[in-house]
């Protein structure tokens, strides 16, 4: 991919303006990698406010790769409680012990050695590196994606979205040129209602806020999520809530999900063993 001859000016732009605006986030404050990868994962389809009130919690429980993965994935899953989408402890677990057993506790910085770990995509893998490791990487998340779409004015396809951030990411800095892509589309270059008048970059802007947004329909920029409502997704993390409060006998999970067909209920629970979020033992379902 071409560098575009503005990508200097544009860097330097979001260099000077996320040096006096980043906002002070507790994930901001460590580069240890394991507090990194922890957030990251959180952070993902979690609010910002609910994380700040969670990470604290989180990591005096399980302070490193080690610690989790020592832990059963049931306590890490019941830890998780309330913030959504269970699968992510689990992988956090599984992705603690594979630390232990092939990097000797510690989170890898190779690329492919990060992309390895279970529940470790793109995002995380170059969040890792630029956030905990502080090398190069070129993360891209919605907000980046949709900042990118903007600048150059095209709908980016999802090759083209990590070629262009990869294009544009500075050799030095790591740290602080993500941190300030990632906070310019959180706070100016916004989903709704952009402020394209206090933007750094509107001089190299070839949207600026006119005329139909390139970032809809592009590549990483965010997609309604499906309904949740009556979702089987519902249903499993009602099963994992009441497995949070202990054991639950295979003919009560219809009463305590509130789910009258029990065909659906079979699958819910088939569904959440064969994932491994939960167990089945003497017909009684309980955490791993
Ligand atoms: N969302 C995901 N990662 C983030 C970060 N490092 N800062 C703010 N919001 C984020």
């Amino acid at each position: 991919m071409s560098i575009e001859p503005n990508d200097e000016a544009r860097r330097e732009a979001v260099l000077a303006w996320g040096a006096v605006s980043l906002r002070d986030l507790p994930w901001r404050r460590t580069r240890d990698p394991w507090s990194v990868l922890v957030s990251e994962t959180m952070l993902q389809q979690t609010q910002v406010a609910r994380v700040i009130d969670r990470l604290p919690r989180f990591l005096e429980r399980f302070p490193s790769p080690e610690a989790c993965a020592a832990a059963p994935a049931g306590d890490v899953v019941d830890e998780w409680a309330g913030l959504g989408y269970n699968r992510r402890p689990l992988n956090l677990h599984r992705a603690a012990t594979a630390m232990v057993e092939s990097h000797g506790g510690r989170v890898p910085e190779r690329l492919e050695d990060l992309l390895a770990l279970p529940g470790v995509g793109p995002y995380t893998a170059r969040a890792v590196r630029a956030f905990a490791h502080e090398v190069p990487a070129a993360v891209v998340d919605t907000n980046i994606g949709r900042v990118l779409a903007r600048w150059d004015g095209i709908r980016l396809t999802p090759s083209r979205v990590q070629q262009r951030a990869d294009s544009l990411a500075p050799d030095d800095q790591p740290w602080q040129w993500n941190q300030s892509l990632m906070e310019l589309g959180a706070l100016v270059c916004t989903k709704r209602s952009p402020s394209c008048g206090a933007c750094p970059v509107h001089a190299w802007c070839r949207w600026r806020g006119e005329g139909d947004d390139p970032a809809v329909g592009s590549a990483a920029v965010s997609t309604p999520q499906a309904r949740f409502e009556g979702s089987d997704r519902q249903l499993r993390g009602r099963l994992v809530d009441a497995l949070r409060a202990g054991p639950v006998v295979r003919s009560a999970v219809a009463e305590h999900i509130a789910e009258t067909d029990q065909d659906r209920v079979d699958r819910i629970v088939a569904g959440l063993v064969r994932d491994g979020l939960a167990v089945e033992e003497d017909e009684t379902l309980r955490l791993p």
